[in-house]
């Protein structure tokens, strides 16, 4: 167990341009923390964990395992498991040798590479599959030789790139819960990759969100869920709406802002919202959150649905209120609702929170 630091790092690519890979990232990972990197395709993510792994060095920067500087070190000498996003198993081998590889390497005698790798096979739930080939395995199976293959080292860090993205739904969520576990229980400190939000919720004890190599945001799921910084963070995690509305009055933590109704409410805001009166704001308010009721009923704004969507648990509409366009999910619609419609809308001001550009 031990915690790692990223210090002002950066990573550009040779002949890809002035552009960084990784931008300044400067995260503190807790010993024996769960902890996410999530944001969308490119946005820096693998070449991230890469360098904690010793794959890439840094252009510029500091990376510490504890107090030590890793920097770098090759990857043979960081005491890292490393879960590969095509889990990159070898074919030719049985489950047992694959999961033995790294303790082979590391001349580690044959009966305690035994008794390890049994007890590797064991939290993965794999026990008795040790002879048995990788090509006789599920895919789900082989994700989880993968993992053994990585906890078998005792690594001080365990890190994960997307091991889950060739699983079929089910099993995904079956998967994540066991990961979650296993990490739990050995105590060590992860770093997972993903591009699904709702797996990095699930999960993770801090999500760092990422977008063009930058950190947009560091925190526990609930605060990035509740209380995200800028807009990019609020529309990429869930769904969420970022209304452009008018200040009619700011506070230290408040800002009070007109509905497209022209109805005022007072809505919170970061401390260092740097808002005016007579600018505008930029409000998050999530979809689940908005109550659908009729277009008649007082206090609500009312709208016209102009996209109904039914996925089972819910409907998702979209409305136009006075051509703004609020997306707002529903367990319940009127029966016979249709776009077209009229419908009324109540925002829930407790629910809304200032977000920065
Ligand atoms: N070896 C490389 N040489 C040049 N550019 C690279 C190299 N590896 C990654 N990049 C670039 O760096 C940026 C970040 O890539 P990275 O693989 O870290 O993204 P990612 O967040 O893991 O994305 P994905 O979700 O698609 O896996 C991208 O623009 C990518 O094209
Ligand atoms: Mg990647």
């Amino acid at each position: 167990m031990i915690d790692v630091t990223l210090e002002s790092v950066s990573k550009r690519f040779a002949r890809a341009g002035d552009t960084a890979a990784v931008d300044d990232v400067d995260i503190r990972i807790a010993a024996g923390e769960f902890f996410t990197l999530l944001g969308p395709s490119g946005c820096g993510k693998t070449t991230t964990l890469r360098m904690v792994a010793g794959f890439y060095f840094p252009t510029s920067g500091r990376i510490r395992f504890g107090e030590e500087d890793v920097t770098h070190r090759p990857p043979n000498k960081r005491d890292t498991g490393m879960v590969f996003q095509n889990y990159a198993l070898f074919p030719h081998m049985t489950v047992a040798q694959n999961v033995a590889y790294g303790l082979k390497i590391r001349k580690v005698g044959r009966a305690e590479s035994k008794r390890r790798v049994d007890e590797a096979l064991g939290q993965v739930h794999l026990a008795g599959y040790g002879e048995r080939r990788i090509d006789q395995l599920s895919g789900g199976q082989q994700q989880r030789v993968a993992l053994a293959r990585a906890l078998v080292i005792r690594p001080r860090t365990l890190l994960l790139d997307e091991p889950l993205s060739n699983l079929d739904a089910k099993l995904r969520e079956e998967t994540r819960v066991e990961i979650r576990r296993i990490q739990k229980e050995s105590g060590t400190t992860a770093i997972y990759v993903t591009h699904d939000q709702a797996e990095a919720m699930a999960m993770s004890d801090r999500i760092a969100v990422m977008e063009s190599g930058r950190v947009q945001q560091i925190g526990a799921p609930q605060e990035i869920y509740h209380r995200p910084a800028n807009a990019f963070v609020a529309r990429f995690i869930g769904r969420s709406n970022v209304l452009t509305l008018p200040v009619a009055a700011a506070g230290p933590e408040t800002v009070t802002v007109a509905l497209p109704g022209g109805e005022q409410v007072t809505v919170a805001a970061p401390a260092d919202h740097g808002l005016r009166e007579s600018g505008t704001a930029l409000v998050s308010v999530r979809p689940e959150h908005i109550g659908l009721t009729s277009a008649t009923e007082a206090g609500a704004l009312t709208g016209r649905v102009t996209e109904l969507e039914f996925t089972g648990m819910s409907t998702n509409l979209l409305v136009d209120v006075a051509g703004e366009p609020v997306q707002v999910t529903a367990i319940d619609v009127p029966a016979g609702l249709v776009a077209g419609d009229q419908v009324g809308l109540r925002l829930p001001r407790e629910r809304m929170w200032v977000v920065r550009p």
